[in-house]
């Protein structure tokens, strides 16, 4: 019982950001944490799904767009602190912020018919799946603006869509590969090519031991979803996630 009135009176505080985003100043560096912080928020609602969308016993899973762009915007705002509907759409910030979350409805929209299908239990609807039909749906949108991507070191890649570019894959090995590079931490910078500036940001990821049923070992055995396990470990480097914001 005193458990219980401990727990709200934590929970009253009020949200405890997980992460610290920089601040809204509109910066293509606050955008660009921005749009990862909302993949990640997005990708765990179908995580948190995912037992659900995989039970062939079941028809209407009511995951609709409204539900996971409602529960991507609540999980976005326990980790940031931050209402992303309250962003200026005025604004950069705003504008792609608001592209993302009409691109997560999109995806969900276009995946009604295939997670609702009875007597199927794997769908192939996985959060990585998911993530990535978001990210071609938002450049789509977004046209030459920015791009955001997930993408891993390059003898982990599953989708060859994936792979990292010339940029990714030195931040990972210089960087994110590094004995002394400060877990979790983003590294971020300006980059010229041709004359335009094109602000780059990668966000480490690494695996959970919920990753290791597909990632994990045996190395080289298939998963579920028909790949080849990477032997991976857990805490081990899985992915980065890249967002380019081309300065006009
Ligand atoms: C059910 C099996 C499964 C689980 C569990 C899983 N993944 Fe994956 N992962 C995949 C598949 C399949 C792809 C390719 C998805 C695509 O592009 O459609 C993928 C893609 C990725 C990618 C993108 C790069 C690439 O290889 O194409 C990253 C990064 C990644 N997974 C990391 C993780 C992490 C981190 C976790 C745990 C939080 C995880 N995965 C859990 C199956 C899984």
């Amino acid at each position: 019982m005193f458990g219980s009135i401990l727990l709200v009176a934590l929970m009253g505080a009020g949200p405890a950001p997980g992460t610290s985003l920089p601040t809204g100043d509109g910066s293509a560096e606050a955008v660009a944490a921005r749009l990862s912080a909302m993949l990640q928020a997005a990708r765990s609602v179908i995580s948190k799904h995912q037992t659900d969308i995989n039970d062939p016993a079941k028809g209407d899973k009511h995951l609709d767009a409204a539900t996971v762009v409602g529960e991507a915007i609540a999980a976005y705002k326990a980790k940031t602190g931050e209402d992303p509907t309250a962003y200026d759409p005025a604004t950069r910030q705003g504008r792609l912020i608001g592209a993302q979350l009409e691109a997560i409805a999109e995806v969900m929209d276009e995946a009604q018919s295939s997670i609702n299908q009875e007597g199927v239990g794997f769908k192939g609807f996985i959060p990585a799946t998911f993530a990535r039909l978001v990210n071609e749906t938002f450049a789509r949108r977004v046209v030459g603006e920015a791009t955001v991507k997930v993408t891993a070191p390059l003898d982990l890649v599953r989708n060859r869509k994936a792979r990292p570019d010339e940029w990714e894959t030195a931040v990972i090995a210089e960087r994110f590969l590094a004995e002394d590079w400060p877990r979790g931490t983003p590294f971020s910078e300006t980059v010229t090519e041709g004359g335009a500036a094109t602000f780059r940001m990668a966000v480490p990821e690494y695996y959970a031991a919920s990753c290791l049923s597909c990632h994990g070992g045996p190395k080289g055995s298939t998963d579920i979803t028909g790949y080849p396990r990477e032997g991976a470990a857990e805490a081990d480097l899985g992915g980065v996630i890249s967002v380019i914001i081309n300065e006009p």
